[in-house]
């Protein structure tokens, strides 16, 4: 569905703008706060709702106490994403007690789960509607109804299982962009959530990605990450190899890069495209291993083995010497025994990655895994499994960005780092975090950094002409 074609959402769409440009012309703006938790889906969501509430009339506050309209962009993925969200979900009962227009929203993934709705519908009186991520398009729908008819909403499968296009989308950066190319999983990994809450796998047709990628960097974009749960299973016309040759053929001086890509799924025409393109494709792959235990593989229902594993590590390194290798780990899944744990460590010592982003597991109902109680591994040893796996990643870390130093790296800058006003970070084609001195003024543009120093996270140094 296009809607920019639909005449309910667009109307919908022009008379809340209509109530708010009456509303300031009586002096009273009508201002959006939208908090997104999660992945960089969630985040291009975030840019979507965004995007729609500013078509309505809405201007975007970073101030919750003075807005109107919250929206709150969940996630699911852990118990303790959900238990953040909730918490400032509480928070809205006194921002609705001090402003009795405050219309709450609460959006993603946490809102696809009807026992989620059902808590939100009983316990927090103050929400006013939810919208699951499928149905996220509906926006100006729902607003316009709980406007109107003055009652709460709680949207569940209304959504027509199409990728909605035409969405508006308020960027947050100019010189970056995230592009979704699908929606959905139909994985069905046994810890994980997402294939409940995001739906099967819907891919956008190739030529409307080809059309927003070309327009984003006509518009002074340089980086631009496609995303999807899987994005090896792309699939419209052509397969994602194809898709991203379609994108390397057009004009102009960006980088493109993608996630997530599952080991299973890897092709070897993805790692030749990428070689062939390498002023376009960033040198960076992220692919989740989650386990170097075969017999964990098997039971989270990954289909692939660690041999399998290394094998795709053997050819992207040959392929790109220079490529960076990220992934995700889950720590105690359950049935994990210190023999499986010790093999995750092998792993991690033989790949060497740049990154791991690691998590404990945590059970989440409704999955195959979280039926296993009885397996449950017991926090304490989760905890200090944890540490033993940081620990040895950030002196392989530490190890890999040691390799930059003295080197000069080109680099995207992207905004001053918390806390200095005169220090900045950007990121290079490679995806390193980069710490230097700076001016406002370099933000969004490449620079040259000489790298004087290194830490596990990110590499530090100064500006240098090119
Ligand atoms: N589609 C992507 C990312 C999914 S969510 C992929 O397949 O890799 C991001 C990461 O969260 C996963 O890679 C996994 O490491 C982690 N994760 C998912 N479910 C989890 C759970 N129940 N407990 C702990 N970590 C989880
Ligand atoms: Fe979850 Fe697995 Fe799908 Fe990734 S591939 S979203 S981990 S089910
Ligand atoms: Fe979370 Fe949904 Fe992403 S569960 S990780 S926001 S797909």
């Amino acid at each position: 569905m296009n809607i920019k074609e639909n005449e309910q959402l667009q109307g919908c769409l022009e008379k809340v703008k209509e109530k708010n440009r009456r509303d300031a012309e009586n002096g009273r703006i009508r201002y959006v706060y939208i908090q997104t938790f999660g992945c960089q889906q969630n985040e291009a969501d975030g840019e979507k709702l965004r995007g729609m509430a500013e078509a309505m009339g809405y201007r975007y506050t970073s101030d919750a106490e003075q807005a109107d309209l919250i929206l709150l962009n969940t996630c699911a993925v852990r118990e303790h994403a959900e238990l953040k969200a909730l918490s400032i979900i509480g928070n809205c009962k006194r921002l609705r007690e001090k402003n009795p227009e405050l219309i709450v929203g609460v959006c993603g993934c946490m809102t696809a789960r009807q026992q989620r709705v059902d808590q939100l519908k009983k316990g927090y009186p103050y929400v006013t509607f939810t919208l699951e991520p499928a149905s996220l398009h509906l926006l100006p729908l729902v607003l316009c109804r709980v406007m109107e008819e003055k009652r709460r909403r709680f949207l569940l499968g209304e959504d027509d299982g199409e990728a909605a296009e035409g969405v508006p989308v308020a960027r947050t950066h100019k010189h970056r962009a995230y592009v979704s190319i699908m929606y959905g999983c139909n994985n069905f990994c046994t810890y994980c959530i997402v294939p409940y809450v995001r739906g099967r796998e819907r891919s956008r047709e190739s030529e409307l990605v080809v059309a927003e990628v070309k327009e984003l960097v006509e518009d002074g974009c340089r980086d631009i990450t496609l995303l999807g749960q899987n994005v090896n299973s792309y699939k419209s016309d052509c397969d994602f190899a194809g898709l991203l040759e379609k994108l390397c053929a057009l004009p102009g001086d960006f980088l493109l890069r993608f996630m997530t890509s599952h080991p299973k799924d890897v092709s070897d025409r993805l790692i030749e495209v990428m070689a062939k393109h390498p002023h376009r494709m960033a040198p960076h792959f992220h692919l989740p291993l989650q386990s170097g235990s075969d017999r964990i593989l098997a039971a989270m229902n990954r289909r692939y083995t660690t041999e399998h594993y290394l094998g795709i590590v053997d050819r992207l390194r040959a392929a790109m010497p220079h490529v960076t290798l990220t992934s995700d780990i889950i720590v105690g899944f359950p049935g994990e025994t210190e023999e499986d744990f010790a093999a995750t460590l092998d792993m991690l010592r033989r790949v060497r990655f740049d990154m791991v982003y690691s998590f404990l597991y945590s059970p989440r109902s409704g999955t195959p895994a979280a039926e296993r109680e009885e397996d449950f591994v017991p926090d304490d040893v989760k905890g200090e499994r944890f540490s033993r796996l940081l620990a040895l990643q950030d002196e392989i870390a530490l190890e890999a960005n040691r390799r930059y130093e003295g080197e000069t790296l080109r680099v995207l800058t992207d905004s001053i780092s918390r806390g200095d006003s005169h220090m900045y970070s950007g990121r290079t084609a490679a995806g390193k975090l980069v710490h230097f001195p700076a001016t406002q003024d370099a933000i969004g543009q490449f620079v040259f950094v000489k790298i004087e120093r290194a830490d596990p996270y990110a590499l530090h140094g100064a500006i240098v002409d090119a």
